[in-house]
């Protein structure tokens, strides 16, 4: 089994070799093809998961690796996460997604505007790459677990959120 220490690993040694975009949709495909081990889901993705774990911070790069226990149906309007990217990897359950286009950017205080473009299913053993400015927007019918990489800690990032229009 893949334990999150080799995860990390090889996340950083595909980041570090393709630096910007090309390192992302490497640790993508390393992050699905990790998801479709039943091993490592039924390790990391357990039921008693809070929210949002971080299972791993690297002190090098600064991505983070977090866990997901999203409970119950949910509608998440479109949102982008400022200066950085993120790679969301579904484990267990289904998340559909959609990805925007922006028709205003925010300003102070007021929330931006976003028109929809596609919409897809994230199923167990696949992600997808939600590179920097990219914006994207999810809704789930049930509780649903994730592997989310963040190219920086997201906690210490306040996200920008749009209205669908
Ligand atoms: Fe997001």
């Amino acid at each position: 089994m893949k334990t999150i220490e080799q995860l990390a690993t090889q996340c950083r040694d595909a980041l570090k070799a393709k630096p910007g975009s090309g390192g992302r949709k490497d640790v993508c495909a390393i992050l699905a093809e990790t998801l479709r081990d039943a091993e490592f889901v039924d390790a990391y993705l357990v039921d008693s998961n809070p929210d949002r774990i971080v299972l791993h911070e690297d002190s090098e790069l600064g991505f983070c690796i977090c866990a997901h226990h999203f409970r119950g149906a949910k509608v998440r309007q479109p949102h982008g996460h400022g200066p950085t990217w993120a790679i969301y990897g579904q484990g267990r359950g289904e998340t559909i997604m959609s990805d925007f286009e922006l028709v205003e950017a925010p300003s102070a205080g007021k929330r931006g505007k976003a028109r929809r473009l596609d919409t897809y299913t994230l199923t167990p053993g696949t992600a997808h790459l939600y590179d920097i400015g990219k914006l994207h927007g999810l809704r789930r019918e049930r509780s649903a677990h994730l592997i989310r990489i963040e190219g920086m800690n997201l906690h210490n990032i306040s996200r920008e959120d749009y209205e669908e229009v």
